[in-house]
């Protein structure tokens, strides 16, 4: 009797005090059950100037349950109530960590990428290998009721000059919102982490918001919310000469919601945080749900809210006692989602310009690993198994591309024309496959060993 009164005590207390319930989104605000819910959230990567390449150091994993467990008790003395995490290793276990922060009653904003699948703002792409990692972070991830949401993508433009990499962005909410849907039994929102640019700052963010029904005939591929990455307001700044006046007003119709995915300028320090009043005072909450602090460790720039000495011993700095004052003052308003009706029309997408090179009218393809490789296996003419000694695959493709552009029409892309070939998400070897075999279809069996690398189909 004694043991089985025992049981039902800690699987009440496991679902009572621990349980988390998952965040939703409903019009431009998060909530959780029917109480509207404001980011006051803290990135978390710490260590992270000391990954090495093609080695993500995740903070989450198993490994680092013990500093988990402890930072949780600290962010949420703080007043934090999510983290922020920028890479995680898919093949780790996480249930020590998630649960550590869930007992703390903090949700974590995951980024999908790491930096060797993110989307690379010089030559972009949404490709099957980025597919099958975003979605296996999802798997990893989707499980935790404290996962609140996933970006697809960080700070991906940063410049007129890349703004067609957004197509790319756009491509990887559609894909990872679809996958969502079809494999996880809750709803999990996708969005994006914009860099604070001037002049396309707007056009990113109704581009991600657009209405491409009609234009793409697309449906459901816009982000369910959008991060903006902001450093405007320094020490005693205020409401409008730090900008955060003109940001709302930009955004004041957005249709999801919007919060700063990043903040804390500190070329004044400490920081005082004097901006928390505004981001959670009654000129901003209507558009804004909060914000995330950057960063939680020490490191090199110098954003730490904690700092640890030689020891392993964790020292609050004075930025942390501020943002704690800070956060303690702040009321914001909220809504009930019950009674809450959300308002306004999507955005416009924006046309294409001198400082917008991506039309709205197509996005890149769904990547689909089994197409590409089923529709290499029907090529009658010419296959590549790679690129030539000393040479890239991308170097090989241009080359071919450039010699004769019409072979390459399948794998192309192009964002300002929204032409995407149906082959364009296949990976390097097989794209390779699909040139070689157009150029040796045009030019005869010859053409096949163009630079070595191609093998004749044997019909
Ligand atoms: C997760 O959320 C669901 C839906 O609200 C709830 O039924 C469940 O108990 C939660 N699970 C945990 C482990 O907190
Ligand atoms: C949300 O609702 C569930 C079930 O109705 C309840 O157990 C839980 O305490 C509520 N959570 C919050 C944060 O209000
Ligand atoms: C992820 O972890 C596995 C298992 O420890 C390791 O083999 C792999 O290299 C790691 N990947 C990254 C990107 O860190
Ligand atoms: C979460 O809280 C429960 C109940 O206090 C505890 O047993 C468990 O060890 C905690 N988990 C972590 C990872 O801190
Ligand atoms: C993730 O991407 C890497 C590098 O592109 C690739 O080698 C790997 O196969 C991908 N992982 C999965 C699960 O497909
Ligand atoms: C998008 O536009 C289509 C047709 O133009 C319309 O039917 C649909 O309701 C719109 N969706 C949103 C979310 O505004
Ligand atoms: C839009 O997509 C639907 C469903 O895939 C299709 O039936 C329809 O023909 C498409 N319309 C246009 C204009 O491409
Ligand atoms: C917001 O919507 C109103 C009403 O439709 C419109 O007059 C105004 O120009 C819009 N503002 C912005 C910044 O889009
Ligand atoms: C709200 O805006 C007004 C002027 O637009 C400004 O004077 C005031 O300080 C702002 N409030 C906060 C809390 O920043
Ligand atoms: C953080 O700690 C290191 C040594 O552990 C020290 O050199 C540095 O000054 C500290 N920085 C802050 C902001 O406390
Ligand atoms: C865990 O915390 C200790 C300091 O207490 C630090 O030295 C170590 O690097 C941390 N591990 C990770 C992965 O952040
Ligand atoms: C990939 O293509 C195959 C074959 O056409 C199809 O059955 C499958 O549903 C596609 N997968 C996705 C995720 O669209």
């Amino acid at each position: 009797m004694m043991s089985f009164g025992k049981f039902i005590l800690s699987l009440l207390m496991f679902s009572g005090a621990f349980a988390m319930q998952p965040l939703s989104v409903k019009g431009r605000k998060f909530f959780v059950n029917d109480t509207q819910f404001y980011l006051k959230g803290v990135a978390y990567q710490p260590n992270v100037e000391a990954e090495k390449t093609n080695f993500v150091i995740d903070p989450l994993a198993e490994a680092n349950k013990d500093n988990c467990t402890r930072d949780a008790k600290i962010l949420s003395d703080l007043g934090a109530n999510s983290i922020r995490v920028y890479a995680v290793n898919a093949s780790l276990n996480h249930d020590k960590c998630m649960q550590a922060f869930s007992n703390q009653s903090i949700y974590v904003f995951l980024d999908l990428a790491n930096p060797k699948t993110a989307i690379d703002r010089s030559s972009p792409t949404w490709n099957i290998y980025q597919y099958a990692n975003y979605t296996k972070v999802i798997d990893a991830f989707a499980k935790y009721n404290n996962t609140a949401g996933f970006f697809a993508g960080n700070e991906v433009v940063n410049n007129a000059s890349n703004s067609a990499s957004i197509a790319y962005v756009r491509a990887a909410i559609r894909d990872s919102k679809s996958y969502i849907k079809a494999n996880v039994n809750r709803s999990i929102p996708v969005g994006y982490a914009g860099a604070d640019i001037p002049y396309i700052r707007t056009k990113i963010a109704n581009y991600l918001a657009c209405n491409a029904t009609k234009s793409a005939n697309d449906t459901d591929s816009e982000a369910d919310f959008l991060g903006y990455n902001i450093y405007e307001w320094c020490g005693k700044s205020d409401y409008v000469t730090s900008g955060y006046k003109d940001r709302t007003e930009e955004l004041k119709n957005y249709t999801v919601p919007l919060f700063f995915s990043e903040f804390g300028c500190n070329l004044v320090r400490p920081r005082l945080f004097t901006e928390v009043a505004a981001l959670y005072g009654s000129n901003m909450t209507d558009v804004w749900s909060g914000g995330i602090v950057y960063e939680y460790t020490q490191e090199t720039n110098g954003y730490g809210l904690i700092n640890t000495t030689s020891s392993g011993e964790v020292v609050l700095t004075d930025d942390y006692k501020n943002l704690k004052k800070q956060w303690a003052a702040i009321k914001p308003t909220t809504v009930k989602k019950s009674s809450y009706k959300p308002s306004g029309t999507a955005p416009a997408c924006p046309a294409v310009a001198s400082n917008w090179e991506v039309t709205s009218k197509a996005f890149p393809v769904t990547p689909n690993a089994t197409v590409c490789s089923n529709a290499v296996k029907k090529l009658t003419h010419c296959t590549a198994k790679g690129s030539p000694d000393g040479e890239t695959i991308s170097d090989t493709l241009s080359e071919l591309c450039y010699y004769d552009s019409d072979a390459c029409s399948s794998i192309s892309s192009n964002p300002e024309q929204g032409t995407y070939g149906k082959y364009s998400a296949c990976s390097g070897v097989q794209q390779l496959s699909f040139a070689l075999d157009a150029y040796t279809s045009d030019h005869g069996n010859d053409a096949c060993s163009w630079g070595g690398v191609g093998t004749l189909v044997k019909n």
